[in-house]
């Protein structure tokens, strides 16, 4: 039991979910996720957890609740990247980055759900990006799934509104954390997409390696989470302020020349 709010989030053993929930461990009780085992450090207690998996998500959450009764705050954070072309991913590989960036959301999401309602209070932040906003040539599955994770949110955003339980989302622009090392390649070559495949993956590589530092991902997170009335949607980073202002305004041809253009496609 603890007199501190409870927070939950998962993917925290690298990149942004380590460094939310460390900075949130000044201050909240926080609990993070991975998929192997991890000592507890930084005052971040690790929970083992799969998203992908519906056992998993169940052990998880009982484990969590046996310790705190309660939980406060749900940063749905664990995703998957993929850099192929939409024809070179199968549909499995596609099912897979669905089953963590979407699904897994859904399944935590669902196990919190029934305590935060019997609370009548909670949050829930979830890592969106800003592919989850303009469609992501070589990443066209990874795109869809955030798009499906923003219509989600929204939706849930209102439904849960009469038991005083928040929903936000945060779109992000590239940041620089180790998140294309674990990036999934194409299942399938065809030769008329061998120049742009190298160019998607090094374009990728180099936007990662040049983004914007990940700390400023999680100082935005414990800002939100510290309002009292946080909004649904927050852009994060250089990118996400000026590409979805640029999609908007652009014509179509123009938008998709541009697009080529800033990922040195042919
Ligand atoms: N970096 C960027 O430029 C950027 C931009 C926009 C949005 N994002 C989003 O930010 C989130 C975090 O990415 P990151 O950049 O911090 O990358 P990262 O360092 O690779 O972190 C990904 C985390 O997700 C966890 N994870 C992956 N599959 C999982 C599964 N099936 N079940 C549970 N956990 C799983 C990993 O944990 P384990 O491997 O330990 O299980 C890891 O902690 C993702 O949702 C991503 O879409 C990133």
């Amino acid at each position: 039991m603890t007199n501190q709010k409870v927070v939950l989030v998962t993917g925290a053993s690298s990149g942004f979910g380590q460094l939310i929930a460390q900075k949130l461990a000044c201050g909240y009780c926080v609990f993070g996720t991975s998929r192997k085992e991890h000592p507890t450090s930084q005052g971040v207690e690790m929970l083992t957890l799969d998203v992908t998996s519906d056992s998993s998500v169940e052990s998880c959450i009982n484990q969590l609740l046996t310790q705190t009764n309660r939980i406060d705050l749900l940063v749905n954070n664990a995703g998957q990247i993929h850099a192929s072309m939409i024809e070179e991913t199968s549909l499995e590989q596609a099912k897979e980055i669905f089953e963590t960036n979407f699904w897994g959301v859904v399944r935590v999401t669902n196990a919190v759900l029934p305590v935060m309602r019997q609370q009548r209070s909670g949050h829930i932040i979830n890592m969106s990006s800003v592919a989850g906003l303009i469609g992501a040539p070589g990443q066209g599955f990874y795109s869809a799934s955030k798009f499906a994770l923003e219509g989600y949110s929204e939706a849930l955003s209102v439904e849960l509104d009469p038991f005083n339980i928040k929903v936000s989302l945060v779109e992000p622009g590239y940041f620089k954390t180790n998140f294309n090392q674990a990036m999934l390649q194409p299942t399938a070559i065809h030769s008329d997409y061998d120049t742009v495949r190298d160019v998607i993956r090094s374009s990728v590589d180099q936007a990662i390696a040049q983004g914007d530092n990940p700390d400023k991902v999680a100082q935005a997170i414990a800002r939100i989470a510290s309002s009292s009335s946080p909004r649904l949607r927050y852009r994060v980073g250089n990118e996400a302020q000026w590409l979805p202002r640029l999609r908007a305004i652009l014509p179509d041809k123009l938008f998709r020349f541009s697009a080529r253009k800033r990922l040195n496609l042919p």
